[in-house]
Order: C-alpha cells, then sequence, then structure tokens
C-alpha cells in the first residue's frame, strides 16, 4: 500500500507518518519511508540512530549538479538515480528511510535541474514493488506531477478541529483533484472531544478516516526527543484501524 500524507504545517503528517511507519511495520510488512519535507524530521520522530546527521539529498548540492548534467539552461531529464536508494537508505530494523527533502515547485526561479533529479528518485521509490510506502510531505502535493500521483494508492490529508487546517486540507482536496487522483482521505488530528470532530466533520462535509486523540504522551515525548511510535500505544492502535480501513477501500 502506497499512501502519502499531506496538509497543511504542523497539523501533524510526520507524527501520523511514524505511527502509520510503526503501525505497517507491526504487521510484518516491509516499509519504505520517504520524508519529502523541506524540514525533515521523521528519522528523529521514528528514533533512527544520529537522526540529526542525515543529511536529505535535496541538500546534496554536488551530487544533484553531478546527476542533473546542468549546464547552464540544459539539464538531463532522466538523470540516473537507481543507484541513490543503496548510498543513502537508512535502515531501523525492517524500516528503511529514504531523506529526500523539498522538492520544489515548478515556476519562476525553480530549481528545475534539481528537481528533475529528485523527482525521478521519488518517482522510482514510489515504483518500489512489494514494498508498502510512507510518504511525508511538506502541505499541498502541487509538487507532485500527474504520474507520481498516480502511483500512490491513498493520499490522507490531515485536519485539525481549526479553520485553517480545514481551508488547506479544501485547497489540497481541490489540486489532487485538478491532477486526477481521487482517493483522498481525511485523517482527523489533536482532537479532544466530540465538539472539535462535528466541527471537523461539518466543515468537511464528511468523516474523516481516521481519528487521532490529543495525546500527552506524544507531547511528552516530542518534549525529551524520545521516539513517537513506543510512546503512545492508542496512536499506534489507531493507526493499525487506519491501515485496516484503508484495505478495505481497495
Ligand atoms: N495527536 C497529537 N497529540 C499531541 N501532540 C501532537 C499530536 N499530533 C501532533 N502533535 C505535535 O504537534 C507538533 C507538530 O506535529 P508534526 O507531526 O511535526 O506536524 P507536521 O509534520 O504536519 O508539520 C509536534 O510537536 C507534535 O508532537
Ligand atoms: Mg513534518
Amino acid at each position: 500500500m502506497k499512501i502519502a500524507i499531506s496538509g497543511k504545517g504542523g497539523v501533524g503528517k510526520t507524527t501520523i507518518s511514524a505511527f502509520l511507519i510503526k503501525a505497517l511495520d507491526g504487521m510484518g510488512r516491509k516499509v519504505l519511508a520517504i520524508d519529502a519535507d523541506p524540514s525533515p524530521h521523521l528519522a528523529r520522530v521514528l528514533g533512527f540512530e544520529n537522526a540529526s546527521g542525515i543529511r536529505p539529498i535535496a541538500e546534496m548540492q554536488e551530487l544533484l549538479q553531478e546527476r542533473s548534467e546542468r549546464n547552464g539552461p540544459f539539464y538531463k531529464l532522466n538523470p540516473k538515480v537507481d543507484d541513490l536508494p543503496e548510498k543513502f537508505m537508512q535502515q531501523k530494523g525492517n524500516i528503511r528511510l529514504m531523506v529526500v527533502g523539498a522538492i520544489q515547485q515548478g515556476g519562476a526561479g525553480c530549481a528545475c535541474a534539481d528537481n528533475a533529479v529528485l523527482r525521478s528518485l521519488l518517482n522510482m521509490l514510489l515504483l518500489s514493488p512489494d514494498e508498502d510506502i510512507v510518504l511525508d510531505m511538506e502541505a499541498g502535493v502541487e509538487h507532485l506531477g500527474r504520474g507520481t500521483i498516480a502511483t500512490v494508492d491513498h493520499l490522507l490529508v490531515v485536519v485539525q478541529p481549526y479553520r485553517g487546517s480545514l481551508e488547506t486540507a479544501k485547497k489540497i482536496q481541490k489540486l489532487a483533484e485538478d491532477l486526477g487522483l481521487n482517493h483522498l482521505e481525511f485523517v482527523a488530528n489533536n482532537v479532544s472531544d466530540e465538539e472539535d470532530l462535528q466541527f471537523i466533520v461539518s466543515e468537511l462535509g464528511r468523516q474523516p478516516v481516521a481519528v487521532f486523540y490529543a495525546s500527552k504522551d506524544v507531547q511528552r515525548a516530542e518534549r525529551a526527543s524520545r521516539p513517537l511510535p513506543e510512546a503512545c500505544p492508542k496512536c499506534l492502535e489507531a493507526a493499525r484501524e487506519l491501515v485496516e480501513g484503508l484495505e478495505k477501500k481497495e
């Protein structure tokens, strides 16, 4: 199952990604985690050793220059990336993690040559057979092309019970629809009570596929820099139910 997670900054994408990754791992699945956030910290919340020392591929200027064969305005559209996983993949137990970093949107001033390398890498990773994938992204889906989007089985948009996060979620929904993606689900996070949940449901006009409650355990673990998945068994259970819910939709 290939899951991409998006939503407004700070809504809990990385947190929910971590629980999903651990839940899949606990179900005996082969999991490939991809961190495509501009400030990646999936390694830290998953408790990878030397997490702060992992350099995102997006920051490896020399490598990107070499692979894109950039020369003035010209660059390779199909750069060589097939050896990169072996070189840069992190592993903890059975969980594999690739820290890609920020893939920028096209347009004025875009780092098109670098993006061609990063996109190729992301597309190659997403095509990996017999592995479950959890892709932790930045807010939107605009940096993903149609081809990339088409390989994702479920786009999860994380929301919290406040208007800003719901407005962003609706924008993402619109963009995803424009890209031809119709397997989008909302996940409610940091919900304290029924009133919070009702607000989310009334704003979205539909039920979220999963609900993660506001958790003191998560808060404490984050403050103490402890791995999240072990800190909140209830959250892990919610993630497992989420996986089962998504499977039923397939
Ligand atoms: N359900 C939750 N209960 C308590 N704290 C949470 C919960 N979800 C996320 N957080 C906290 O909110 C902050 C932002 O979460 P994070 O996953 O980094 O968001 P994002 O990846 O969307 O930017 C973190 O400090 C995280 O520990
Ligand atoms: Mg994040």
